[in-house]
């Protein structure tokens, strides 16, 4: 059961978040058991009242219920599209419904994606600009960035200056619903640091280089928040340059060289066998291993094992030979760990067949031509691994 909350951050700005726990497929594709929030922000000017971002469609009824008992809704003077996907413009529409005369600010394109998607007229729209300023009221002002393909081509990002609060879009989100909303009082945070990366792997994991773009750029405008409020779960501050630290880190494609992920598909075991004889392995050589299977009974999180091998030194793929070609689910994966979280990390394959070996072969110029190294290959009839897991083991971990 989904619900909107609001939360004061500072005199005059306000959290709207909404709790989505019923979306079980973030974007279709990922799975979220953890659920995502959808964060909106109201700043409660001296002269504007400006809205930043909305929520999701399904959502609408609640969150405006919530932002109303905040302010009149045609108090509101200007809402901010930081990037328009729908998580975060699905209430938009009615929302324009109810507040009247608004100008609503964003990047140019923002305007025709969301005239075309939602069937409005945005006759208020400002294009923003890479440095215009916002008049808040008050000698404050709401300074914008373009800041584009993080996530999405339209993509701004903006700057309160007064309270130093980066408006960072997707960039800085998370998965799940945490039980607080800043990050002073996390009790778990390897967890949420997980979803964090499992985030950025899946929802902009592809744009990773134009992320660590907008880092640079933003700390050569001299921007330096002391409060960063993404799009999706936490707002930062008390920890903040340990996450840009971090984020910079991932963006950057620094690799993790005491993780090892497994992930494999297994028709009748045979791949399954040497998986986990392979990650026992590199237990015993001191790697903390995440493994991921697919099997005739259950199937493993595919984002989860795409947000652990983001930035894990060491994947081993774990592919069966299906119809002479390589495993259908462990293709998919494939092709998503290319488009999510190639870095240079070093690879082993791990292959059995019953008729003849097909599936490195098929598997092998994906990975390496989207950035993988392959140190390793095993593969054998049925079982017959032998001493081969060992010694691929050995080159694996080899550079
Ligand atoms: Fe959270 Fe790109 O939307």
């Amino acid at each position: 059961m989904a619900r909107a909350r609001t939360v004061k951050l500072y005199d005059n700005l306000y959290l709207i978040r909404v709790e989505d726990d019923e979306t079980g497929f973030f974007e279709a594709l990922w799975e979220i058991p953890e659920g995502v929030t959808y964060n909106s922000y109201l700043i409660l000017g001296q002269k504007r009242t400006v809205l930043l971002d909305t929520v999701k469609k399904p959502f609408t009824l609640d969150y405006l219920e919530a932002l109303s008992s905040i302010t009149e809704l045609r108090d509101i003077d200007v809402i901010v599209v930081h990037h328009s996907e729908p998580d975060h413009s699905g209430a938009l529409p009615e929302l324009l419904k109810r507040v009247g005369n608004v100008e609503v600010y964003g990047h140019p394109m923002a305007k025709t994606i969301i005239e075309s998607h939602y069937g409005v007229k945005l006759n208020s729209f400002k294009p923003v600009r890479e440095g215009a300023r916002l008049d808040l009221g008050g000698d404050e002002y709401l300074v914008f960035y373009q800041t584009p393909w993080v996530h999405w081509p339209d993509t701004v990002m903006s700057f309160y200056e007064a309270r130093g609060v980066l408006f960072s879009g997707d960039v800085f989100g998370s998965y799940s619903i945490p039980s607080s909303v800043t990050d002073e009082h996390v009790e778990d945070f390897t967890t949420y640091i997980r979803f964090m990366r499992k985030y950025l792997a899946t929802v902009a994991g592809r744009y990773r280089s134009w992320i660590l773009k907008t880092l640079d750029k933003l700390e050569n405008a001299g921007v330096k928040p002391k409060t960063i409020a993404p799009l999706h779960g936490l707002v930062l501050r008390r920890y903040i340059g340990d996450f840009l630290r971090l984020y910079r880190s991932w963006v950057s494609g620094d690799l993790d060289k005491s993780r090892a992920v497994v992930i494999y598909g297994s028709m009748y075991g045979a791949v399954e066998y040497a998986a986990h004889i392979v990650a026992d392995m590199l237990r015993e050589k001191g790697l903390h291993v995440a493994i991921y299977g697919f099997n005739d009974k259950s199937r493993a999180l595919i984002a989860d094992a795409i947000g652990d091998a983001f930035d894990a030194g060491y994947i081993v793929l774990g592919v069966p030979t299906y119809e002479a070609e390589a495993f259908p689910l462990m293709t998919y994966v494939a092709e998503q760990l290319c488009a999510k979280a190639a870095a240079g990390q070093r690879v082993m394959l791990l292959s059995s067949y019953g008729w003849g070996p097909a599936a490195i072969k098929k598997l092998e110029p994906l990975l390496t031509n989207c950035g993988f190294k392959i140190a390793a290959r095993v593969e054998v009839r049925g079982v017959e691994y032998g001493d081969k897991l060992r010694e691929a083991v050995e080159k694996l971990l080899a550079g």
